[in-house]
Protein backbone atom coordinates (compact mmCIF):
# COMPACT_ATOMS: atom_id res chain seq x y z
CA UNK A 1 0.00 0.00 0.00
CA UNK A 2 1.22 3.36 -0.86
CA UNK A 3 2.46 5.79 2.02
CA UNK A 4 1.87 8.45 -0.42
CA UNK A 5 -1.09 10.70 0.18
CA UNK A 6 -3.58 13.10 -1.45
CA UNK A 7 -5.22 16.24 0.20
CA UNK A 8 -7.54 17.55 -1.67
CA UNK A 9 -7.94 21.40 -1.81
CA UNK A 10 -10.94 22.69 -0.54
CA UNK A 11 -10.75 26.09 -1.10
CA UNK A 12 -11.51 24.90 -4.93
CA UNK A 13 -14.47 23.14 -3.80
CA UNK A 14 -18.55 24.42 -4.90
CA UNK A 15 -19.34 26.51 -1.25
CA UNK A 16 -22.66 26.56 -2.41
CA UNK A 17 -22.23 22.50 -2.20
CA UNK A 18 -19.71 22.15 0.66
CA UNK A 19 -21.35 19.33 2.23
CA UNK A 20 -21.70 17.70 -0.89
CA UNK A 21 -17.97 18.12 -1.87
CA UNK A 22 -16.73 17.29 1.59
CA UNK A 23 -18.52 13.65 1.67
CA UNK A 24 -17.12 13.13 -1.88
CA UNK A 25 -13.65 13.45 -0.15
CA UNK A 26 -14.68 11.05 2.58
CA UNK A 27 -15.91 8.81 -0.28
CA UNK A 28 -12.90 8.92 -2.00
CA UNK A 29 -9.40 7.38 -2.01
CA UNK A 30 -8.05 10.83 -0.64
CA UNK A 31 -6.10 10.54 2.78
CA UNK A 32 -6.42 14.35 3.78
CA UNK A 33 -8.47 17.61 3.57
CA UNK A 34 -6.63 20.94 3.25
CA UNK A 35 -7.88 23.66 4.29
CA UNK A 36 -6.38 27.56 2.77
CA UNK A 37 -6.91 29.78 5.63
CA UNK A 38 -6.41 33.70 4.32
CA UNK A 39 -6.23 36.62 5.85
CA UNK A 40 -5.65 39.23 3.26
CA UNK A 41 -2.65 40.89 5.26
CA UNK A 42 0.44 37.67 4.28
CA UNK A 43 -1.50 36.79 1.05
CA UNK A 44 -3.59 39.03 -1.12
CA UNK A 45 -6.80 36.98 -0.69
CA UNK A 46 -9.19 36.45 1.83
CA UNK A 47 -10.48 32.39 1.50
CA UNK A 48 -12.42 31.43 4.67
CA UNK A 49 -12.31 31.00 8.36
CA UNK A 50 -13.48 29.68 11.43
CA UNK A 51 -17.63 29.14 10.92
CA UNK A 52 -16.43 27.42 7.65
CA UNK A 53 -13.88 25.54 9.27
CA UNK A 54 -16.64 24.07 11.63
CA UNK A 55 -18.62 23.23 9.24
CA UNK A 56 -16.27 21.00 7.40
CA UNK A 57 -14.94 19.50 10.58
CA UNK A 58 -18.75 18.60 11.32
CA UNK A 59 -19.08 16.22 8.14
CA UNK A 60 -15.23 15.52 7.68
CA UNK A 61 -13.71 12.45 8.22
CA UNK A 62 -10.47 12.25 7.64
CA UNK A 63 -7.63 14.04 8.48
CA UNK A 64 -7.94 17.52 8.30
CA UNK A 65 -4.69 19.58 7.59
CA UNK A 66 -5.36 23.58 7.66
CA UNK A 67 -2.28 25.74 6.19
CA UNK A 68 -2.50 29.23 7.57
CA UNK A 69 -1.48 31.93 5.18
CA UNK A 70 -1.92 34.47 8.12
CA UNK A 71 0.25 36.94 10.50
CA UNK A 72 1.02 36.73 13.84
CA UNK A 73 -0.75 32.48 13.57
CA UNK A 74 0.17 32.19 17.09
CA UNK A 75 -2.95 34.02 18.35
CA UNK A 76 -5.00 31.15 16.92
CA UNK A 77 -3.30 28.19 17.66
CA UNK A 78 -5.78 27.09 20.35
CA UNK A 79 -8.81 28.21 18.23
CA UNK A 80 -7.88 25.58 15.01
CA UNK A 81 -7.57 23.31 18.04
CA UNK A 82 -10.86 23.08 19.06
CA UNK A 83 -12.10 23.19 15.00
CA UNK A 84 -10.84 19.81 14.73
CA UNK A 85 -6.92 20.55 12.74
CA UNK A 86 -4.84 17.84 12.90
CA UNK A 87 -1.91 19.20 11.28
CA UNK A 88 -1.48 22.79 11.45
CA UNK A 89 0.96 24.62 9.35
CA UNK A 90 1.82 28.51 9.79
CA UNK A 91 4.28 29.96 7.46
CA UNK A 92 8.30 30.50 7.86
CA UNK A 93 7.63 34.10 6.89
CA UNK A 94 5.16 34.93 9.18
CA UNK A 95 6.84 33.54 12.26
CA UNK A 96 9.38 35.47 14.10
CA UNK A 97 9.69 32.84 16.91
CA UNK A 98 9.00 29.57 14.94
CA UNK A 99 10.34 27.09 17.69
CA UNK A 100 8.09 28.57 20.06
CA UNK A 101 5.03 28.70 17.48
CA UNK A 102 5.34 24.97 16.97
CA UNK A 103 5.87 23.68 20.49
CA UNK A 104 2.64 25.87 21.14
CA UNK A 105 0.76 23.80 18.17
CA UNK A 106 2.01 20.61 19.67
CA UNK A 107 1.36 21.50 23.05
CA UNK A 108 -2.42 21.20 21.59
CA UNK A 109 -1.92 17.79 20.48
CA UNK A 110 -1.53 18.91 16.56
CA UNK A 111 0.94 17.97 14.85
CA UNK A 112 3.17 20.69 13.27
CA UNK A 113 3.65 21.83 10.04
CA UNK A 114 5.98 24.88 8.19
CA UNK A 115 5.10 26.23 4.48
CA UNK A 116 7.82 27.85 2.67
CA UNK A 117 7.14 30.22 -0.18
CA UNK A 118 8.70 29.90 -3.51
CA UNK A 119 11.91 32.16 -2.45
CA UNK A 120 12.35 30.85 0.84
CA UNK A 121 15.38 28.40 0.78
CA UNK A 122 14.78 25.26 2.61
CA UNK A 123 18.36 25.16 4.28
CA UNK A 124 16.88 27.78 6.99
CA UNK A 125 15.15 24.57 8.02
CA UNK A 126 18.31 22.37 8.97
CA UNK A 127 18.38 23.99 12.84
CA UNK A 128 14.40 23.16 13.57
CA UNK A 129 13.89 20.10 11.23
CA UNK A 130 13.61 17.71 13.88
CA UNK A 131 10.98 20.13 15.66
CA UNK A 132 8.72 19.66 12.48
CA UNK A 133 6.26 17.32 11.68
CA UNK A 134 5.25 18.46 8.39
CA UNK A 135 7.36 20.75 5.52
CA UNK A 136 5.13 22.38 2.79
CA UNK A 137 7.07 23.59 -0.14
CA UNK A 138 4.88 26.08 -1.66
CA UNK A 139 5.25 25.13 -5.89
CA UNK A 140 2.98 28.43 -6.30
CA UNK A 141 2.96 32.00 -4.40
CA UNK A 142 0.22 31.11 -2.01
CA UNK A 143 -2.74 33.24 -2.06
CA UNK A 144 -4.86 31.79 -5.12
CA UNK A 145 -5.77 28.38 -6.73
CA UNK A 146 -4.99 27.69 -10.03
CA UNK A 147 -1.95 28.78 -10.88
CA UNK A 148 0.55 26.98 -12.44
CA UNK A 149 3.36 25.13 -11.24
CA UNK A 150 6.66 26.64 -10.44
CA UNK A 151 9.43 23.97 -11.71
CA UNK A 152 12.52 24.98 -9.22
CA UNK A 153 10.35 22.78 -6.82
CA UNK A 154 11.94 19.63 -7.43
CA UNK A 155 15.74 20.57 -6.48
CA UNK A 156 13.54 21.95 -3.13
CA UNK A 157 12.39 18.51 -2.51
CA UNK A 158 16.08 16.91 -3.02
CA UNK A 159 17.57 19.60 -0.85
CA UNK A 160 15.00 19.15 1.85
CA UNK A 161 14.78 15.25 1.66
CA UNK A 162 18.56 15.45 2.08
CA UNK A 163 18.47 17.54 5.15
CA UNK A 164 15.92 15.42 6.76
CA UNK A 165 17.99 12.20 6.64
CA UNK A 166 21.15 14.33 7.55
CA UNK A 167 19.35 15.14 10.34
CA UNK A 168 17.78 11.64 10.84
CA UNK A 169 13.93 13.58 11.51
CA UNK A 170 10.49 11.80 9.95
CA UNK A 171 8.96 14.72 8.56
CA UNK A 172 6.60 14.63 5.89
CA UNK A 173 6.98 17.02 2.50
CA UNK A 174 4.27 18.28 1.33
CA UNK A 175 3.89 20.13 -2.04
CA UNK A 176 1.23 22.64 -2.83
CA UNK A 177 0.01 24.19 -5.69
CA UNK A 178 -0.25 23.50 -9.64
CA UNK A 179 0.01 19.68 -8.54
CA UNK A 180 -1.45 17.28 -11.70
CA UNK A 181 -1.29 13.77 -12.94
CA UNK A 182 1.72 15.27 -14.94
CA UNK A 183 3.80 16.16 -12.57
CA UNK A 184 2.85 13.93 -9.40
CA UNK A 185 5.09 11.03 -9.94
CA UNK A 186 8.17 13.06 -10.55
CA UNK A 187 6.93 15.02 -7.12
CA UNK A 188 7.10 11.68 -5.16
CA UNK A 189 9.99 10.18 -7.03
CA UNK A 190 11.91 13.35 -5.44
CA UNK A 191 10.87 12.95 -2.11
CA UNK A 192 7.60 14.01 -1.39
CA UNK A 193 5.22 12.43 1.01
CA UNK A 194 1.86 14.48 0.60
CA UNK A 195 0.44 16.32 -2.90
CA UNK A 196 -2.24 18.71 -2.22
CA UNK A 197 -4.46 19.43 -5.39
CA UNK A 198 -6.93 21.48 -5.45
CA UNK A 199 -8.81 22.69 -9.30
CA UNK A 200 -7.13 19.81 -10.73
CA UNK A 201 -9.92 17.75 -8.37
CA UNK A 202 -12.62 19.98 -8.21
CA UNK A 203 -12.71 21.61 -11.55
CA UNK A 204 -12.49 17.92 -13.45
CA UNK A 205 -15.39 16.60 -15.04
CA UNK A 206 -15.26 13.56 -12.09
CA UNK A 207 -13.53 14.31 -8.94
CA UNK A 208 -14.04 10.73 -7.17
CA UNK A 209 -11.76 9.48 -10.13
CA UNK A 210 -9.27 12.36 -10.74
CA UNK A 211 -8.31 11.71 -7.09
CA UNK A 212 -8.27 8.28 -7.36
CA UNK A 213 -5.94 8.96 -10.92
CA UNK A 214 -3.79 11.04 -8.67
CA UNK A 215 -3.53 7.89 -5.90
CA UNK A 216 -2.71 5.12 -8.71
CA UNK A 217 0.26 7.58 -9.91
CA UNK A 218 1.87 7.83 -6.68
CA UNK A 219 1.02 4.29 -5.62
C1 LIG B 1 -2.62 28.33 -2.52
C2 LIG B 1 -3.16 27.26 -1.59
C3 LIG B 1 -3.30 25.95 -2.23
C4 LIG B 1 -4.32 25.92 -3.34
C5 LIG B 1 -3.88 24.87 -4.33
O1 LIG B 1 -2.33 29.44 -1.79
O2 LIG B 1 -2.28 27.09 -0.49
O3 LIG B 1 -3.60 24.93 -1.28
O4 LIG B 1 -5.62 25.63 -2.90
O5 LIG B 1 -4.70 24.96 -5.45
P1 LIG B 1 -4.27 24.38 -6.87
O6 LIG B 1 -4.10 22.90 -6.68
O7 LIG B 1 -5.44 24.75 -7.72
O8 LIG B 1 -2.99 25.05 -7.26
ZN1 LIG C 1 -2.58 25.31 0.82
Amino acid sequence: MSTKLIAPSVLAADFANLQRDIEMVNKSEADWFHIDIMDGVFVPNISFGMPVLDAINRHAKKTIDVHLMIVDPDRYIKTFASLGADVLTVHYEACTHLHRTLQAIKAEGMKAGVALNPHTNVALLKDIIQDIDLVCIMSVNPGFGGQSFIKNTYSKIRELKAIIKERNASTLIEIDGGVTSKNAKQLVDEGADVLVAGSFVFRSDNPTSTIAELKNIVG
